[in-house]
């Protein structure tokens, strides 16, 4: 496999970090979002992590160049019909990706392979979208935050995914020193069904909006369980909102299962705007 031209659609959190880390392995990549603020606000901050970079001599000015050649931001109507790899990275809501997605199997050339980063939909339920040429070339790559750092990307395979392309994927990612991991086919995949628990049983036990004992859970976690992050502060970097999506279509998907149930502290934070990191203001508070 040989995968040289990426679109990366969805400019926000993880469409940033992806997008970042294809320039970095000197691949071409065109960005896209539906907010042209969000798309500035995403080249500049993914130029002043290469910068920060070059600094700390982690890469050259040389490579730096070169990648910021390599990345571009664009409308959909402007990336390349032709391009190997589209990568959906756009709000965690069923309706809206598989309405981009039948606009993006018609735009995009038959050989080109559209994948989701979906936290938690089954790439099955996505792919319904597409055409029944393209479901062979429709597959899940989840990517976790930062993107550029960290190195495992589940591989999921849908009904109609060829097995062939799975196996063409987790060769390339995995000689570009990311962890690959094929996944079946169900809501949350791997990580993202047992992490529910990380964050919902310290919800329950916090109960309420308290910081003090939200420190005292994550200093407990990370202390004796051995976790980098403790879960409230994993939260936060990920996004109230997205989580809770997440938390809410796994739910549904387990037939309403109690393990895996929202907390109300989720929704109310998202109702205040409390997004975590990216609004300042989460379980903890960002300056
Ligand atoms: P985000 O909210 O940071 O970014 C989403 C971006 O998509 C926004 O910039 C928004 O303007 C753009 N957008 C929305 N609708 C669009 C459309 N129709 N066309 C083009 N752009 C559109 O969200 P985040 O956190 O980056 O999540 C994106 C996806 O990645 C979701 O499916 C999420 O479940 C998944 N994910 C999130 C992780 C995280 O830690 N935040 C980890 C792994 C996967």
């Amino acid at each position: 496999m040989n995968l040289q031209r990426i679109v990366v659609i969805g400019a926000g959190t993880m469409g940033s970090g992806i997008a970042q880390w294809f320039a970095q392995q000197m691949c071409y990549v065109e960005l896209v979002d539906n907010s042209e603020a969000q798309l500035k606000k995403a080249l500049t901050d993914i130029h002043a992590s290469w910068d920060k970079l070059v600094e700390k001599e982690k890469l050259t000015s040389c490579q730096v160049i070169q990648m910021k050649k390599l990345l571009e931001t664009k409308s959909l109507r402007k990336v390349s019909k032709d391009s190997d790899l589209v990568i959906e990275a756009i709000i965690e809501n069923l309706e809206i990706k598989r309405s981009l997605f039948q606009e993006l199997d018609q735009y995009f050339s038959s050989k080109t392979i559209l994948a989701s980063n979906t936290s938690s939909f089954p790439i099955g339920l996505i792919a319904e979208a597409v055409s029944v040429e393209r479901k062979k070339r429709f597959i899940g790559l989840h990517f976790f935050n930062p993107a550029t750092i960290m190195k495992l990307v589940e591989i999921i395979k849908a009904t109609e995914t060829e097995a062939s392309l799975c196996d063409a994927l987790y060769e390339w990612f995995d000689s570009k020193e990311k962890k690959p991991a094929l996944s079946k086919d169900s809501p949350g995949f791997i990580v993202n069904r047992v992490a529910r628990n990380f964050y919902g049983e310290p919800l329950r036990i916090a109960e309420r909006d308290d910081e003090e004992r939200m420190k005292e859970i994550d200093r407990v976690l990370k202390e004796v369980g051995g976790f980098k992050m403790g879960p409230f502060e994993l939260m936060d970097l990920i996004g109230i909102d997205i989580n809770y999506s997440v938390t809410c279509s796994v739910w549904e998907a387990y037939k309403q299962e109690p393990r895996f149930a929202p907390h109300k502290l989720q929704k109310q934070m998202v109702d205040e705007k409390r997004f975590g990191r990216k609004t300042k203001r989460g379980f903890y508070k960002y300056d």
